[in-house]
């Protein structure tokens, strides 16, 4: 772990709702006089394209290279969606996460007490759940060869290629293995290797890298049983491990079954301790600049940043009591039908530490 004097963060704040959320997070983490605090903004998704040409200028780039880690809001913007894939705001999170080598994404999920009657799911379903998702985040079919293309009959056709090298699944098993190893001692392995090749291989990496793991209980199965089992008995998942897509589609329900997406925090880590840091939700274009958006995922981001790229647990662990104190006095947003505000959902969790 991090031994410097200097803590040195990004914040790119991007669309949306993201520099309103970031903008409260911030306001924690300086709340908590950190020594060598350091903070530096960048621009990325639309918000970059508008003034700069492209999603994800060099400049913001080289930022994120001279820091430690990176305090992420959202990027998204449908006025831009007609653009090249290349330019869309899209590209800045996808392309930090490759250019940084950022492949292991943690994204947790448990219910907050006191919320198991706001979530999708029946109160006693709810109540059960404590997970983790690790989804790897620098392959599969969001980095293969894509395109647009015609067939000898005349149609057009888009494509995707999915694949997985042994080594890049090795990895994020590893990770996963290493999650199990602090937590439940339970690992379930995602795939859909009954139809897939790429997902052949994956099952059988994970398999041979569990030799590693002689402690952990391996488990494997279909996405789709994994999306069933989600809703049906959330309680018996310790830790998932799985690609970049059903990763992506698996948490976003599994913050369904917590209560909202305006509390699922994520990291997104690099081999040794650089990481970028967000909330799993998009930009919410629709409620942007209003101050509406709920900014604890942000701000448990934030704490994830404390705990992994600085080891520092302690305060860590004050801003996630802050943010279960804050929800259990009811300080609820709109997204758990509450209507804190923005700023005062960021007051009451600063009240709180
Ligand atoms: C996420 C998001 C991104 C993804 C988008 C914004 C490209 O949905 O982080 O889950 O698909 O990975
Ligand atoms: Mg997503």
């Amino acid at each position: 772990m991090m031994k410097s004097n200097t803590m040195r963060i990004a914040v790119f704040a991007g669309d949306g709702i993201g520099p309103e959320v970031t903008e409260q997070a911030v306001r924690v983490l300086e709340k908590l006089s950190l020594p060598g605090l350091e903070l530096v903004e960048g621009d990325v998704g639309g918000a970059a394209y508008r003034k700069h040409g492209h999603p994800l200028p060099e400049a913001t780039l080289d930022i994120a290279r001279g820091v430690d880690a990176i305090l992420f809001g959202a990027v998204g913007d449908f006025g831009l969606d007609s653009l090249e894939r290349h330019l869309r705001p899209e590209q800045a999170i996808l392309g930090l996460r490759k250019e940084l080598g950022l492949f292991a994404n943690l994204r947790p999920a448990r219910v907050f007490e006191g919320l198991e009657g706001l979530t999708s799911l029946r109160p006693e379903v709810a109540r059960a759940i404590d997970l983790l998702i690790v989804r790897e985040l620098n392959g599969d079919v969001y980095f293969g060869e894509k395109g647009m293309r015609t067939t000898p009959d005349g149609r057009r056709q888009g494509y995707d290629i999915m694949s997985y090298a042994e080594d890049e699944v090795r990895r994020i098993a590893r990770i996963g293995f290493e999650a199990a190893m602090k937590r439940g001692k339970r690992l379930c392995s995602v795939d859909k290797a009954n139809v897939l090749e790429t997902s052949q291989l994956w099952r059988d990496v994970v398999i041979e890298t569990s030799a590693e793991f002689p402690e952990v209980e391996l488990s494997h199965m279909y996405v789709d049983n994994a999306a069933m089992q989600l809703v049906k008995a959330p309680g018996d998942f310790d830790v998932i491990v799985t690609g970049n897509l059903f990763g992506d589609i698996l948490s976003d329900q599994a913050s369904m079954c917590v209560g909202s997406i305006g509390l699922l925090a994520s990291a997104s880590l690099a081999e040794g301790t650089y990481g970028l840091y967000e909330p799993i939700h998009g930009s919410a274009p629709d409620i942007a600049g209003k101050g509406l958006a709920n900014p604890m995922a942000t701000i448990l981001s934030a704490a994830m940043m404390l705990r992994y790229t600085f080891g520092l647990e302690e305060p860590a662990a004050r801003i996630e009591a802050a943010v279960a104190k804050a929800l259990a006095d009811g300080v609820h947003g709109g997204d758990l039908g509450g209507n804190a505000g923005t700023r005062e959902i960021g007051d009451a969790i600063v009240e709180r530490l």
